[in-house]
């Protein structure tokens, strides 16, 4: 019954994010905000030879958050190897979606194809933002098992708190339209219960799960959380490659 259940939401999930679409949005949270462009710079604009507390390489869903934190006390350089979100504005809006199965992968655009280990063809963001940027938009909180299972001591109040953090900076509430509610009712019908009506975290059951694209179709990213950062203590830098890394000390 568990793993049938686990299975069910897996599937549910997918069904959701697939059919996100075409979905119509009850509240809306304001349109994108940019303002993250003015930490982002070229990588060949930067001097050639600079100090910081934390360098990170890699600004996608977990580049971006933690290079936004860590600015508050320290100074921050997150590096990117694709390009800025602004540049393929495909990537900003629900209707550039299909893009990312029939963009030719030429090294540069945001959707990198790759095979995974056990053959399956897949697509990974090369853009600030990373797979925030390119995927359906579907938002979940992670399930209670990988919390516990990940070997971490976790403080789960500033777990609670750090999705907040997130979902009222990125996340909405999908309104469901005819398709998705009849399949919503077949789901409870069908006795895949309990109906948990709109819900953000990882339940048993049915449930309408939170998306990144709004009601006007704009995709709200995770480059958006660089958006509050502390201006003086971050840079971002796109198109950059790291070649090396030493570790002195
Ligand atoms: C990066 O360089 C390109 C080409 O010179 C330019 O169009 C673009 O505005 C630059 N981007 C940033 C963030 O400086």
């Amino acid at each position: 019954m568990e793993n049938y259940s686990k299975a069910t939401i897996l599937i549910v999930s997918l069904i959701i994010s697939i059919f996100q679409l075409q979905v119509h949005f009850s509240h809306a949270i304001p349109n994108q905000d940019v303002s993250y462009m003015k930490f982002v710079h070229n990588a060949t604009d930067l001097p050639t030879k600079e100090e910081y507390d934390y360098i990170i390489i890699g600004g996608g869903t977990a580049g971006c958050p933690l290079a936004t934190t860590l600015s508050s006390k320290f100074s921050v350089l997150l590096l990117e190897r694709g390009s800025d979100p602004n540049k393929y504005p495909s990537v900003l809006n629900e209707k550039g979606l299909s893009k990312a199965f029939d963009t030719e992968d030429d090294g540069k655009t945001p959707f990198q194809r790759f095979v995974s280990e056990d053959g399956v063809e897949n697509i990974r963001g090369r853009i600030l933002g990373g797979g925030s940027m390119v995927n359906a938009g579907f938002y979940s909180r992670g399930h209670k098992e990988f919390f516990e299972s990940a070997g971490v001591d976790w403080d789960m109040e500033l777990v609670e708190k750090a999705y907040e953090w997130i979902e009222e900076s990125v996340v909405s509430q999908p309104i469901l339209k005819d398709w998705q509610s009849a399949f919503r009712s077949a789901l409870l019908e069908g006795g895949i219960v309990p109906d948990n009506g709109f819900d953000l975290r990882h339940l048993v059951g049915t449930k309408t799960g939170g998306s990144i694209i709004d009601d006007k179709g704009n995709r709200h990213g995770a480059v958006e959380l660089l958006n509050k950062a502390n201006p003086k203590n971050l840079k971002v830098a796109i198109e950059a490659t790291v070649q090396r890394i030493l570790f002195s000390g």
